[in-house]
């Protein structure tokens, strides 16, 4: 889960990293009032998970409270990359002498965790990993042994900070290493970090993106979760247990097991490519394949106004094909008229005849059973377009 920038300066906030004061506004008038609250001059700065905002737009100097209110009334409703900015945070302005970066994440292609700074942060530093990645410090991370002042030490010192800022920055990293583990984050990123004229260090713009997996560790980052924005599908599968992320195509695909499901997407979107349809969705049922999960998932998937077709690729396993059969049979009986939509099937591996059997027996005005993967990606792709 990607944090907003208010929710991530909080988190480094109660780790002891050092942050500006500032609070998020919705409307003009509480960016205003936030503003006379903490003293202008202020920052306003759009609160949407993407990068590059500052380059779009979205980060103004308001030197009064009057003109934080007009800058909000600028910044709130701008579309940065697709995604419309709700709110804003108004922060305290500060000068900046210098800018640094400061990340930890996760290196999935090297099986660790990475630290990486650089004295030459800003607004242009993916522009400096490519062109000069030497003047980025990259530095692993052992998991079992984490980030101590030595470690730190080592950080700094591979990136070059400056020797004025040295122990501020060798303690602020101990702390965002502190956030990494505690909160269970993948990503924790400052930039920039800034120095000020006066030789104090601080972070001035985080991104924080927390580990789902360790969710159940975590019963307060719950509240963290941004309900408003989310896709109603995808809550909706979520509260049901199921296993489901949007795509922007036409086939619905439902499949038991990750796998099965992410090789259906590929097999869907390249029969697709003919009839100009592809995947609307990934929906992994799981093991129990039950009448129930399974009328769940085709009532989120029915719902989907893009969705033309739709594809159930089940290969049985423990749960077996004449269960899947019947599980398809009665989910339509559940949802009656809510089926509106032609479903594809194809059923593989354990007890398959007895499957295609009940299947072809309930013979089902909307079912269509195809032997083959790909014939059946191929008819569902057909039935999306027509
Ligand atoms: N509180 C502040 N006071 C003064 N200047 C600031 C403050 N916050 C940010 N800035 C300036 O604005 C620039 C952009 O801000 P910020 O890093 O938050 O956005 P961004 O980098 O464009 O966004 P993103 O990190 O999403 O790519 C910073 O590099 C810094 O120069
Ligand atoms: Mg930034």
């Amino acid at each position: 889960m990607d944090l907003f920038e208010y929710q991530a300066r909080d988190l480094l906030a109660s780790h002891g990293v050092p942050v500006l004061p500032g609070g998020v506004a919705e409307t003009p008038e509480q960016a205003e009032a936030i503003a006379r609250e903490i003293a202008a001059p202020v920052v306003v700065k759009a609160q949407v998970k993407t990068g590059g905002r500052g380059k779009a737009g979205g980060v103004k100097l308001a030197d009064d409270a009057e003109s934080a209110r007009a800058r909000a009334q600028d910044i709130l409703g701008l579309d940065i990359k697709g995604h419309v900015t709700h709110r804003v945070m108004v922060a305290q302005a500060s000068d900046i002498a210098e800018e640094y970066y400061f990340s930890y994440l996760l290196d999935r292609s090297n099986r660790t965790f990475l630290a990486m700074a650089s004295v030459e942060g800003g607004m242009d530093i993916e522009q400096l990993a490519v062109e000069r990645p030497e003047a980025l410090a990259r530095v692993p991370i052992d998991a079992a042994v984490g980030v101590d002042e030595q470690k730190a030490a080592e950080i700094v010192d591979a990136a070059g900070f400056p020797a004025e800022v040295r122990d501020q920055v060798i303690a602020i990293a101990v702390q965002l290493w502190d956030v990494f583990a505690k909160e269970d984050a993948t990503l924790v990123e400052v930039n920039p970090l800034a120095k000020t004229p006066d030789g104090t260090v601080l972070a001035l713009d985080a991104k924080v993106t927390l580990d789902e997996n360790a969710e159940f560790r975590h019963t307060e980052h719950a509240a963290l979760e941004d309900a408003a924005s989310a896709n109603p599908l995808e809550a909706a599968a979520k509260e049901k247990g199921l296993n489901y992320v949007k795509l922007d195509g036409e086939v619905g695909i439902i499949g038991n097991g990750a796998g099965l499901v992410m090789s259906t997407l590929d097999v869907v979107a390249y029969a697709g490519e003919e009839f100009g349809v592809k995947p609307a969705n990934f929906l992994d049922i799981g093991g129990g394949a039950s009448a129930e999960v399974m009328a769940n998932g085709l009532h989120i998937i029915l719902s989907d106004p893009a969705v033309k077709s739709v594809f159930v690729n089940v290969f049985g396993g423990i749960t077996a094909c004449d269960a899947v059969a019947n599980g398809i049979v009665s989910a339509l009986g559940l949802l009656g008229a809510e089926a509106t939509k032609p479903l594809v099937v194809r059923l593989d591996g354990n007890n398959v005849e007895e499957g295609r059997r009940i299947l072809a027996e309930a013979d089902h005005p909307l079912v269509t059973v195809v032997d083959t993967m790909d014939g059946a990606a191929r008819r569902a792709a057909e039935l999306a377009a027509a």
